[in-house]
């Protein structure tokens, strides 16, 4: 808990936009299974209903002078978390180009906060992807926690169809999943977030 009384806000970010994509109701395992930790209050950030345009603000975002209704709307959402994880998938060997656009819309909304990466992918599990990303991450100085969730062929471990889809996490998903969880908790007490909502 804060000292407000209020538990910081994890945003998990679903990077994929694709219709039919896994990353979704992986998400939707993380966001309970993150519940369940007890830490946090949850909330989940689409970028498939974010739906930002390509980037095209005119200035850089650090000055935070935003000329496009979808990147106001985006830092409001954004400003309030304090701490993310991110649901990436691998495509060719990095992570997906609208999680980067989505990054690219903003900076101090960002800056501060600890941010766990739960990757996935077919062999590589995502985790060329998270080490693509790491970088990113650290220069919009955000503070990775160094448990990564890699999911090899995650798309197995997904049954149902559309809304109804599930994710049955192996054990060692579930064992990284806490790992990342309890990273981030320990970032929040260490960079004193104090829940700004
Ligand atoms: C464009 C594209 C490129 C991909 N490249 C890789 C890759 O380099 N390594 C890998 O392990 N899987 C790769 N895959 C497999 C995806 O990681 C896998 O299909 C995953 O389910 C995609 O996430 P999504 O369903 O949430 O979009 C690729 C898939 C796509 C669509």
């Amino acid at each position: 808990m804060t000292e407000a009384g209020r538990r910081p806000l994890l945003q998990i970010i679903v990077a994929s936009t694709r219709p039919g994509r896994v990353g979704e109701p992986i998400a939707r395992w993380f966001a309970e299974y993150a519940r369940e930790h007890g830490a946090f209050d949850v909330e989940i950030v689409d970028l498939a209903d974010v739906d930002l345009p390509m980037f095209a603000e005119p200035e850089h975002p650090r000055f935070g002078r935003y000329t496009l209704d979808s990147t106001k709307a985006f830092s409001a959402i954004i400003a309030r978390a304090d701490a993310f994880a991110i649901v990436h998938p691998e495509y060719n060997h990095s992570y997906n180009a609208a999680l980067k656009n989505a990054l690219d819309h903003l900076n101090q909304e960002w800056a501060g906060k600890p941010v766990a990466l739960i990757g996935y992918g077919g062999v590589a599990a995502g985790a060329r992807a998270a080490e693509a990303l790491w970088p990113v991450l650290v220069g919009l100085r955000m503070v990775p926690v160094a448990a990564t969730v890699p999911i090899p062929f995650a798309a197995k471990n997904v049954s149902g169809e559309g809304d109804a889809r599930v994710f049955a996490p192996a054990a060692e998903t579930e064992t990284g999943g806490k790992a990342a969880l309890d990273g981030l908790t320990e970032w929040i007490g260490t960079l004193g977030l104090r829940g700004s909502r």
